[in-house]
């Protein structure tokens, strides 16, 4: 809570209270969780291991470093001369001190976007259909995100978290305008109204890949979200997840019901969209696993979550 404060004191701004909240909100559930947690982490650093043999030498940049729970310094550190390490939330600087290669920190929102889209909003007064309105025109405001010139470039679990971070940051503003409650029960219509922009945010965050020209991009995001009910977990014992996954899809264990949405606003990863949003691009394999980022019973919701994450090393073609 002091980090909090002390941060808050040197970053005002409504964008970073919000991922500084959510990074300590991150901190807590990766210890809480630790059991649960790790089979994604050590799968995250894995791919980045078989990665880290076709990158050599130059800079590194990562969107989305964190405090680095998920990334492999041992593996890169002697593949880069150095890292650009990026993140809108400003006290994982203190995390990025102990790398072994040499650190450019840049504490940015790379969408470019969420302060401006929170400003408009804010400064226009309205009833609940304007607002809304005003919500769903947002994605025409659309601006550039953020591309680096770099010698390669590691996504690292950001791309579904940009959605997140917009909607995190408009809950908020509604409520205050009108009412906890009413929003609770209209969470439908400003979800769907929020739609286009967050589409926005993911499809953005691609073209960016696409117009740093990095030789080698390696792509880490949530592809799919699962609810899930049926079966209860204890936080301090370790067990398989009640689904797994495969090319052929979903298995659960019996008794188990579940709901499985995609993770990026209706955009499917796969060869077809990465070729449309990033065709000077090739991905040279592919890997997926299962994150239980929520077992049902660990935490105070009536339902339990797994994510579905995918590793996409994509190559610039000549
Ligand atoms: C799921 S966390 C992964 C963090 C890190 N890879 C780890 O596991 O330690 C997503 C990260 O993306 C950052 N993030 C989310 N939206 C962002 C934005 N618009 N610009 C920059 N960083 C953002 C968050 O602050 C958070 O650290």
């Amino acid at each position: 809570m002091l980090r909090y404060l002390a941060a808050r004191l040197r970053h005002r701004g409504p964008a970073a209270k919000q991922y500084l909240r959510a990074g300590l909100g991150l901190e807590r559930r990766a210890q809480h969780l630790a059991i649960f947690w790790n089979d994604h982490l050590s799968r995250t650093r894995a791919a980045q291991a078989r990665w880290a043999r076709d990158i050599s030498g130059g800079l590194l940049t990562v969107l989305g470093a964190g405090p680095l729970l998920d990334f492999n310094d041992a593996a890169l550190s002697p593949r880069v001369d150095r890292f650009r390490l990026v993140d809108a939330n400003p006290l994982c600087v203190d995390y990025w001190k102990s790398l072994e290669r040499p650190v450019e920190p840049l504490i940015a929102d790379i969408t470019n976007c969420l302060e401006v889209w929170l400003q408009t909003l804010e400064a226009a007064a309205g009833s609940w259909t304007d607002t809304l309105s005003q919500i769903k025109s947002l994605s025409l405001q659309s601006k550039r995100g953020y591309v680096p010139v770099t010698d390669s470039l590691l996504s690292l679990n950001i791309l579904s978290q940009l959605e997140v971070g917009w909607q995190e940051s408009v809950e908020p503003l509604l409520k205050k305008r009108f009412g906890s409650r009413f929003v609770h029960e209209h969470e439908q219509e400003w979800l769907q109204a929020i739609q286009p922009s967050s589409r926005v945010l993911a499809e953005q965050h691609l073209a960016a890949l696409e117009s740093s020209r990095a030789p080698e991009i390696l792509l880490i995001t949530d592809a799919e979200y699962v609810d899930y009910t049926g079966r209860k977990y204890a936080v301090n014992k370790w067990e398989p997840p009640p689904l797994t996954w495969s090319e052929e899809g979903w298995q659960a264990d019996p008794g188990i019901e579940f709901e499985v949405t995609p993770a990026l606003e209706g955009l499917v990863l796969n060869g077809d969209s990465l070729a449309r949003w990033m065709p000077s691009y090739q991905v040279q394999w592919h890997d997926s696993w299962l994150w239980h980022i929520s077992p049902y019973g660990t935490e105070p919701i009536d339902h339990g979550q797994l994510h579905r994450v995918v590793a996409l090393p994509l190559r610039l073609l000549k």
